[in-house]
């Protein structure tokens, strides 16, 4: 399969099924010398996971991960650092009914018209558990950009009708559902056993704001930053539309509104605004990278729906397994894990970009 890699200078490479042996990921291009250790990377796999939410699937996933190679007395070693996640409670069975036929929603249908045939366990490389791999590739990315001053938070901003009023950094972790307002978090839960009863699942919004980003990261014209942390975001399965700063409502704004002015600081050029979310002409400018992520409702419901098998009969399907009714919570931190990516890409990328940047390292006294 191609496409599994992303990035052109910190480069990740997914691989594995939802129920295959493993799933697991490669990066190449980390600078030796980061201090990484395989817990710095279980803290996010942990987030990751089900862990107690009653929203989200039943299935025990530990999701312990292992460094294989690239890492060397608690320090990366400059080569490919390989990293894997063994599967348990791999419940294959719970799929056998639906491997002649399509979910409405999923990628059953196009996986099958691609191929000719599809791992139909779990959604093999289609299913949300892929995201994994990301989140491992990501948490070195995120740890890279630490190391530099630079962080990126993410947040539950909406689960279906219940969208945030307030923003408390503290309470994200404080609630299953990740949102940064007590309130609405309780609404949202309400809202959400209402769903599960009615055999249904909700969407929602994702927020991210990377702080710390010097200007200058990405390229013009089809390396533009905004261009590749939309792709990376957009490459999230169940997101159907990416926003940077104000994003759609921009659409509707005056040049008056939407254009950020520019001030002298302390000697130094800062914006006075920031509705272009950090991002001008592909390039940042200094100011908090804002990002959006709108997340469709997950598509394996337990209510009949209309399908169709390859015996070419129109069925009603129920859909057993076990499955996410809300897929935003768990993104959140695959959403900080590709954004992450993306910019250690661009600031590996963007250090030589300029002759001064070189001379740097290169200059003889
Ligand atoms: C973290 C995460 C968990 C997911 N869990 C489920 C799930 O339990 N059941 C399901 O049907 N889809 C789940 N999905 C969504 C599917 O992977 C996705 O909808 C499917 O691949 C079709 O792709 P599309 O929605 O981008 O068109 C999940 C996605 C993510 C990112």
């Amino acid at each position: 399969m191609n496409q599994s890699s992303i990035g052109r200078r910190f480069v990740l490479t997914t691989w594995g099924e939802s129920h295959g042996k493993a799933l697991g990921a490669v990066v190449d291009g980390c600078p030796a010398g980061l201090s990484l250790c395989e817990e710095d990377i279980q803290g996010y796999m942990d987030r990751r996971s089900p862990g107690k939410s009653p929203f989200a699937t039943a299935r025990k996933e530990g999701d312990r991960i292992q460094i294989l190679s690239g890492v060397f007395e608690g320090r990366t070693t400059g080569t490919p650092i390989s990293m894997a996640v063994f599967n348990e409670d791999m419940r294959s069975r719970d799929y056998s009914n639906i491997m002649n036929i399509y979910r409405p929603g999923h990628a059953d249908y196009t996986f099958d018209q691609k191929y000719g045939f599809r791992d139909y366990r779990g959604g093999g490389r289609s299913s949300g558990r892929e995201t994994l791999c990301r989140v491992a590739g990501g948490a070195i990315a995120l740890r890279l950009l630490a190391d530099l001053g630079i962080h990126v938070t993410a947040y539950t901003k909406a689960i279906g009708p219940v969208a945030c009023q307030d923003f408390d950094e503290s309470q994200i972790a404080n609630n299953f559902l990740c949102m940064p307002d007590e309130q609405a978090a309780k609404k949202a839960e309400a809202f959400l056993y209402d769903c599960m009863e009615k055999k249904d699942s909700a969407g929602g919004v994702i927020e991210g704001r990377i702080t710390g980003v010097p200007a200058g990261l990405g390229d013009p014209v089809f390396g533009k930053l905004d261009a590749a942390l939309a792709g990376a975001l957009m490459s999230i399965g169940a997101v159907k539309a990416v926003e940077i700063g104000d994003g759609i409502q921009a659409a509707s704004s005056l040049g008056s509104q939407d254009n950020d002015g520019f001030a002298w600081e302390d000697g130094r050029i800062v914006k006075t605004s920031n509705h272009a979310g950090g991002i001008l002409g592909g390039i940042s400018d200094g100011s908090d990278i804002i990002f959006r992520l709108y997340v469709k409702p997950t598509p394996s419901i337990a209510r009949p729906q209309e399908s169709v098998n390859k015996n070419g009969e129109n069925i009603s399907l129920e859909i057993g397994g076990r499955h996410d009714p809300v897929i935003v919570p768990r993104a959140v931190v695959v959403a900080e894990a590709m954004a992450g990516l993306v910019i250690a890409d661009a600031l590996l990328c963007q250090a030589s970009s300029r002759m001064d940047n070189l001379k740097k390292l290169y200059q003889k006294p």
